[in-house]
C-alpha cells in the first residue's frame, strides 16, 4: 500500500540515464551509492543477500555494509554504535557529494536514523527503514528472544536503570505504562524524538529535514517488532491500543520533522503481510518490489 509515492526524481532519474547510456553506451550512471546498517546480533554476513540483489538490479551500484559491532556487540548504547558508525560513514559521503541511499534493518534502522539526525551536512538521499521500531519496542515476543526471563510489565526496572541503558533496548524500550520514567532514563529515543529538550534538538530536526525521501516498510506478521507499526512511527497508547503515526505526539508538535517532511509529501509507508522479521532482508520479492525502486 503507497499512501505517498513521491516517484518523480525517479523518473526523471531514469531518463537522465537513458540519455547517458545512449551517449555512452555506459551503465549504472545513476544509482546513488547504498550504505547498510544491520540489526541486532546479527552475523557479519547476514545482509549479503540483499547486497547482492541491489547489484543484480542495479549493477555497478556501490553498496557499503557499515561492517561492525556484530553479534552481542550489537546490543552497546545505541549513541555508542552511532559514533563507531559515523567514522565508517564520513569517508563514504565525503567520496560521494552527490549524495547516497541508506537502508536500516531492525534496531540499524534506529542507529541509522541517529546517524542522520545528527551528522550537520549529510547528503543521505533516500533513507529506508526495514521494519526498524522507528517508535520503541514494548513486547513479550522480543523479550523471550534477547532477554529470556523478562516480562514487559517489569522489565521497564531493569531498562530505565543505568546497567539498562548500557543495553541498546534499554534505549528504545518504551513502557506506555512508564512513560515519565522512560523520557527520564531513556538515553536515546527521547532525544533523537526530540520528546526531550537537548542541546542538539535544533540540530536533530534540521538534518533529519534534509532527507528526500523516507520509506518505512513494516508488517503484520513480523513477530518481533511491536507494535509493528512501530515501523511507521506508530506506538502504543496506555491502553497498548496503536496511536498511527499521524495522531502521535512528535507527529503532531512536528517535534522532529515528521509532520514537516509528510507534508512535503517524501514519506513513503509500505504495508507487506506475510513477512517474518528475519525474512525482511532476504525476501527478493521485498527487496525486488519495495525496495529497489527507491533506490534511484
Ligand atoms: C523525572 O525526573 C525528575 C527530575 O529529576 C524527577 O523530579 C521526577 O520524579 C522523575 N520522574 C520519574 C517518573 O522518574
Ligand atoms: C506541543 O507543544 C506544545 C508547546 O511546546 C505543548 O504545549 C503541547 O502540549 C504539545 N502537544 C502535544 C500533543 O504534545
Ligand atoms: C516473500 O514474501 C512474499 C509475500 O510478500 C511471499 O509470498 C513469498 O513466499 C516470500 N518468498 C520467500 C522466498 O519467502
Amino acid at each position: 500500500m503507497f499512501l505517498c509515492t513521491t516517484c518523480w526524481d525517479f523518473n526523471r532519474c531514469i531518463i537522465t540515464c537513458i540519455l547517458f547510456l545512449n551517449l555512452f553506451s555506459t551503465s549504472s550512471v545513476c544509482y546513488k551509492p547504498v550504505v547498510l546498517v544491520h540489526g541486532i546480533f546479527d552475523k557479519s554476513y547476514s545482509l549479503y543477500s540483499l547486497m547482492d540483489r541491489i547489484g543484480e538490479k542495479h549493477p555497478g551500484t556501490h553498496v557499503t555494509l557499515l561492517d561492525k559491532l556484530h553479534g552481542w556487540k550489537s546490543m552497546a548504547p545505541v549513541w555508542f554504535q552511532v559514533k563507531s558508525f559515523k567514522k565508517l560513514l564520513a569517508p563514504i559521503m565525503e567520496e560521494n557529494p552527490g549524495g547516497i541511499n541508506m537502508i536500516g534493518f531492525s534496531q540499524g534502522g534506529l542507529v541509522a536514523r541517529a546517524l542522520i539526525e545528527s551528522t550537520n551536512k549529510h547528503n543521505v538521499h533516500t533513507f529506508i527503514s526495514l521494519s526498524s521500531p522507528q517508535y520503541g519496542q514494548y513486547g513479550d515476543d522480543f523479550l523471550r528472544i534477547f532477554f529470556p526471563g523478562y516480562v514487559k510489565e517489569s522489565a521497564w526496572r531493569f531498562f530505565y536503570s543505568k546497567p539498562g541503558q548500557m543495553t541498546s533496548v534499554g534505549n528504545y524500550w518504551r513502557d506506555p505504562h512508564h512513560l515519565d520514567t522512560f523520557l527520564n532514563y531513556s538515553h536515546f529515543l527521547p532525544e533523537v524524538n526530540n520528546e526531550v529538550t537537548t542541546p542538539d534538538t535544533i540540530k536533530y530536526k534540521r538534518n533529519f529535514l534534509k532527507l528526500q525521501r523516507l520509506v518505512l516498510i513494516g508488517g503484520p506478521d513480523d513477530g518481533v517488532i511491536s507494535p509493528w507499526q512501530s515501523s511507521h512511527f506508530g506506538v502504543f497508547d496506555e491502553n497498548e491500543q496503536v496511536i498511527p503515526m499521524q495522531n502521535t505526539r512528535v507527529y503532531k508538535n512536528d517535534t522532529f520533522g515528521l509532520r514537516t517532511l509528510d507534508k512535503q509529501c517524501k514519506i513513503v509507508t509500505i504495508t507487506i503481510p506475510g513477512i517474518h522479521h528475519l525474512d525482511w532482508h532476504r525476501n527478493v520479492s521485498v527487496i525486488d518490489d519495495y525496495i529497489i525502486p527507491y533506490l534511484d
